[in-house]
């Protein structure tokens, strides 16, 4: 019987693909874990824990959830001796590069110190593919574009990006020694609806709602390969049942859009849709609540994904346009912040 296990799943991109797991019956067993930390507005996680109980009624899916935490080793024993997980889906991380300057050891009690304790249960308990999240961010000041799998990624430029390199390696590691077959995934600017509120796309949005101005760093000289969210998991379902075959079985690929847009270009996008959707009034003073700053420490010029590699093994590339992606975000973010004032 094939039993998933998702850590993160009331993250963003961890609970959309409960989502889908759960719709599509792809698994016999969903298993959830998050500790619900309070990083961003726990009512987002409750919320998308909602749709997920929803959907596993409607689906009649076996959907089961843990509250806890990565660095609890007893805790992830727990679940892999009672679920015997075949495939492994690690989200569950403490996200944002700003936030790491700030709260460093969060970063390394949940994506160093949790990210051993789930490789050390797929060790134990043995598993068909291990399938963990890394980031564009481990690309750093990269000069070459687009970035690719190639690259050298040895000169992180924040504690975040560090942390994903260095469960690149830890990943490697346990594939080359135990042949624990494992595939990382380098998510680009990954957006959509019920996301992420440290995002700029939701926090611009939050600001221009408040009357507030939205911080523009680097003078807007900047650009990145947002990724929509179905996208993202239409990807990593291509990807959980095919585990690497080589040796040792680990492989690590892009999953972005492969089109970076400039930061003046996607306000503009969103400012529009924010119209469109009757979210914000059409003579809404934009430039007014523009503030134009210099870089901060971690931000990269670009964030742009060479797809070639992930096209060729999975056969697909992210369609969805900056626009439409945005509508899809504005018109849920009317209906579940607006509609109910
Ligand atoms: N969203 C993006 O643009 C993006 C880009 C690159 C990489 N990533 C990576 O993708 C993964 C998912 O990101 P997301 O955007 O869904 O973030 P998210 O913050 O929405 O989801 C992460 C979830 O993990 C949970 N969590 C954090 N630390 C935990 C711990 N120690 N124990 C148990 N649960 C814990 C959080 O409560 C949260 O619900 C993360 O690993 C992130 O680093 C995301």
């Amino acid at each position: 019987m094939k039993t998933i296990l998702i850590t993160g799943a009331a993250g963003f991109i961890g609970g959309n693909l409960t989502l889908k797991l759960l719709k599509e019956k792809i698994f016999a067993k969903v298993i959830g874990l998050d500790n619900m930390n309070d990083y961003y507005d726990v009512n987002l996680k409750k919320y998308r824990l909602k749709l997920i109980e929803e959907a596993a009624e409607n689906f009649s899916g076996s959907w089961k959830f843990y509250r806890g935490d990565l660095s609890d080793k007893n805790f992830i024993l727990k679940i892999f001796e009672e679920n015997r997980p075949t495939h492994v889906v690690n989200l569950a991380a403490q996200a944002g590069i700003r936030d790491s300057f700030e709260n460093p050891d969060a970063y390394i009690q949940s994506n160093i110190t949790g990210f051993f304790y789930v490789l050390e249960a797929c060790k134990n308990f043995g598993v068909e593919h291990f399938i963990y999240a890394s980031s564009s961010s481990i690309y750093g000041g990269n000069k070459k574009i687009p970035f690719s799998t190639s690259d050298r990624v040895d000169k992180p430029i924040s504690l975040y990006a560090a942390t994903k390199k260095s469960d690149e390696l830890l990943a490697y590691c346990y594939s080359n020694l135990y042949k624990i077959p494992a595939t990382g995934l380098r998510f680009f600017t990954v957006y959509g609806a019920a996301g992420r509120p440290d995002m700029a796309y939701f926090k611009f949005t939050n600001k221009l709602l408040r009357g507030e101005e939205i911080q523009i760093y680097n003078f807007g000289n900047c650009a990145r390969d947002f990724t929509f969210i179905d996208d993202v998991i239409e990807g990593l379902c291509r990807v959980i049942d095919k585990p690497p075959k080589n040796s040792p079985p680990h492989k690590i690929y892009n999953l972005g859009r492969g089109e970076p847009v400039n930061l003046l270009d996607f306000v503009n996008i969103l400012q529009e849709e924010l119209i469109r959707a009757e979210v914000l009034p059409a003579d809404y003073d934009f430039e007014a609540h523009k503030k134009f700053l210099p870089a901060q420490p971690g931000d990269v010029p670009i964030t742009f994904a060479d797809m070639n590699e992930f096209e060729r093994d999975f056969d697909f590339h992210p369609t969805t346009s900056l626009r439409e992606g945005l509508k899809k975000f504005v018109a849920w973010y009317k209906n579940f912040y607006c509609e109910k004032i």
